[in-house]
């Protein structure tokens, strides 16, 4: 097959990219190698540095490919609100036009890497009555250490349970927000144009090539690049919040499988988690990175507004509609990740 990626300098685009060279497929490399993820502005070899955005320069690549698998986007929790424009010109708008240029040149299916920060917070349930969607948390009960919610009616903790597919999407970051955009304008495309895309909610990604320590990674980096400091990686609330925690090898996996099923024409639009289906701790990946003879992880009772308390997915609908699960078990990707290199 021939694929058109976008991203695919990016730390899990040349993961892709790796794995679909691997297979035999032939990739069109397109990356617009933005300062923020990559530092130094030179595309790798073969690489043609474009701005999605800008269609007249990059239109006539799309000549016989058969599939668009878009992993370009700027990435993060929209740390800043003067970011906003910047989530919607890269994300919403490079993504309209992607699919209007895909529809002028007669190319119809697309994969997209989306994200779980589409669901807001994960599942919940209170033992006694049922489940629950909590909205997010006050800085009164953060502020006293209360970090789990609690049941609306009888106020005990709530208990996380499997985010699946079906939930309701409740976007709280300007990220977060054009993911959720991203996966509209690709179902609004697959309905007018015939086509058919898959987005791909990727979880927690971590894996060699993650980039280092910037106030835009995840969880992972941070304590990654603390730990080669010397640092001890600091853990916020109390350090029981769950993630699911996905190799970026798996991740470049399932990108694969979604592409061999939306050549195969299946509903015009489906979403999916992309995730280990091992949910783990933020206190336990901080203990598997230092490892026995790190600095010992602190727990620090501080809280960032916006954070989400527990996000676990269901791997259960991507197994039985695209056949993908997950090859890496968090106890052992992340003791290998613990050494693995950084991007600088
Ligand atoms: C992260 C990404 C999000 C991405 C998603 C899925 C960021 C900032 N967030 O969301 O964009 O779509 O994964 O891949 O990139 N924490 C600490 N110590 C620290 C930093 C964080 O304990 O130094 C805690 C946080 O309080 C939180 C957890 O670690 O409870 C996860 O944080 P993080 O990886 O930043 O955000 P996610 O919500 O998981």
């Amino acid at each position: 097959m021939k694929v058109l990626l976008t991203g695919s300098a990016g730390f899990i685009g040349s993961a892709v990219k790796r794995r679909l060279e691997e297979r035999g497929d032939e990739v069109v490399a397109v990356d617009v190698m933005l300062d923020l993820a990559h530092g130094a502005t030179t595309p790798p070899v073969g690489t043609h540095r474009l701005d999605v955005r800008d269609a007249d320069a990059w239109a006539d690549l799309l000549s016989g490919v058969d599939a668009v698998c878009h992993q370009a986007a700027v990435v993060g929790a929209g740390v800043r609100v003067a970011d906003l424009p910047v989530y919607a010109s890269h994300n919403d708008l490079g993504t309209a036009v992607l699919l209007a240029t895909m529809h002028e040149a007669g190319v119809r299916r697309l994969v997209l890497a989306s994200s779980m920060v589409a669901y807001g917070e994960g599942a919940y349930e209170c033992p006694e009555h049922g489940p629950q969607a909590p909205g997010p948390r006050s800085t009164e009960d953060l502020d006293a250490g209360r970090f789990d919610h609690a049941c609306p009616v009888c106020g005990q903790p709530l208990r996380w349970t499997l985010v699946d597919e079906a939930a309701p999407v409740d976007p709280r970051s300007s990220y977060a927000a054009s993911k959720v955009a991203q996966e509209h304008y690709a179902s609004a495309w697959a309905r007018h144009a015939d086509a058919h895309a898959i987005a791909l909610r990727y979880h927690n990604v971590y894996g060699p090539g993650m980039p280092r320590d910037t106030p835009y990674a995840g969880v992972a980096a941070i304590f990654r690049s603390s730990l080669e400091r010397g640092a001890a990686p600091r853990v916020f609330e109390d350090g029981a919040q769950m993630r699911d925690f996905v190799h970026v090898d798996d991740v470049a996996r399932a990108n694969l499988a979604a592409l061999d099923a939306v050549v195969a024409e299946p509903a015009p639009f489906a979403a999916y988690n992309v995730c280990s289906g091992r949910p783990i701790s933020i206190a336990e990946v901080a203990d598997r990175l230092a490892g026995p003879d790190g600095p010992c992880p602190v727990v620090t009772g501080q809280y960032r507004l916006g954070d989400v308390r527990h996000v676990v997915a269901s791997p259960e609908k991507v197994a039985r509609e695209l056949g993908f699960t997950a090859l890496v078990h968090p106890d052992e990707g992340i003791a290998d990740f613990a050494t693995a290199p950084l991007r600088d």
